[in-house]
């Protein structure tokens, strides 16, 4: 809508997660060349966290694009709750092995075939499983299977892990720690400061085809969209992409930060309702829910009785009694 307006070829803060719009932080520029070439030199089971919207998605695009290049085969898991048997058929057959209708220990011998020709051809195959944070207890055994198939020197499949935080306190328990140890590399991403901010704001507009020594956002905008998106890669583009409509709306030239506050706080980016559920033990949680539930439902009976009796007394007056 506004692109004609601001003289864009592109969506400049398009949330899907593109690797031509990457703008390299230091800590992204580490984590990408952490991945590339923790794959290319056979490390065998890499971990990636950082928060929502930090860009760990984007990250594991990018580096894929980049060992595409090397005749590498991948599969790549972006929904990870399955069972351990869809699981293991859902890999296979993004490796193009067709598992339909097999047991799960037929469906890992033909992995295993597959993965030792490959090896013998030194060819690399990558699993990459994305959202990692929702791996369930019978799932990260399932990893650790998978990170159990090796020749004597190598492993024959190598593994990339992306999630939230709480993937790191899960694989730090006394559980998983048979799983911990086989971790080769770990890298963390973190938000933006604040002349990160800028800096990734302009080169989007670049890429989108502002030209070059001209700006859109002013110094004390951009500043402003740090605030509200406290550096967030996805926030910075939600905060810029309504600060830009309505600037578009205003027919402003230059966005400022009133633009920025007031896109801001529409978004009510701030506002954060806690989650209490998420920290009360399972049974309490679940009582938490049930709770809620029934005071919802009372409010709505009794949002329904007095609708009802509006209606009557409105009826009572409408209707001429004969
Ligand atoms: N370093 C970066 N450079 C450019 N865009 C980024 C960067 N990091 C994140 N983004 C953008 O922010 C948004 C959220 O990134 P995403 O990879 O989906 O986050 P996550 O997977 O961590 O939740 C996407 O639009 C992505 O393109
Ligand atoms: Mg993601």
């Amino acid at each position: 809508m506004y692109r004609a307006f601001y003289k864009l070829r592109l969506n400049p803060f398009e949330i899907t997660p593109d690797p031509s719009f990457l703008f390299p932080t230091p800590r992204h520029r580490e984590a990408l060349a952490t991945l590339y070439y923790g794959v290319r030199a056979h490390k065998g089971f890499i971990v990636i966290t950082g928060e929502v919207g930090t860009g760990k998605t984007l990250l594991v695009r990018s580096a894929l694009q980049l060992l595409q290049r090397t005749n590498i085969a991948s599969a790549c898991v972006f929904n990870p709750s399955l069972s351990p048997l869809e699981f293991v058929r859902y890999i296979a057959g993004d490796f193009g092995l067709s598992v339909g209708g097999k047991a799960k220990d037929e469906v890992i011998l033909a992995l295993n075939a597959y993965l030792r020709q490959r090896h013998e051809k030194r060819l690399i195959t990558l699993l990459v499983v994305d959202e990692a944070h929702h791996l369930s207890p019978e799932l990260l055994e399932e990893v650790r299977l998978l990170t159990n198939l090796e020749t004597a020197q190598q492993k024959l499949l190598q593994i990339v892990l992306a999630g939230q935080p709480e993937l790191d306190q899960t694989l730090d328990s006394w559980e998983l720690r048979q799983l911990k140890q086989r971790i080769m590399l770990r890298c963390q991403l973190e938000p933006l400061g604040q002349n990160e901010t800028a800096g990734y704001i302009q080169r989007r507009l670049h890429i989108a085809g502002l030209p070059k020594n001209t700006t859109l956002f002013s110094h004390a905008a951009m500043a402003m969209v740090f605030k509200h998106s406290r550096g967030i890669p996805r926030l910075i583009n939600t905060v810029c992409e309504n600060a830009l409509l309505s600037g578009y709306a205003h027919c402003a030239p230059i966005i400022t930060p009133d633009i920025v506050e007031e896109a801001g706080r529409d978004l009510r980016l701030g506002v954060i309702t806690p989650n209490v559920t998420a920290q009360l033990p399972k049974e309490e949680a679940e009582l938490f829910r049930a709770v809620k539930t029934l005071l919802e439902l009372h409010d709505y009976l009794r949002e329904m009785k007095s609708a009802e009796a509006e209606t009557d007394i409105r009826l009572t007056r409408e209707i001429p009694r004969a």
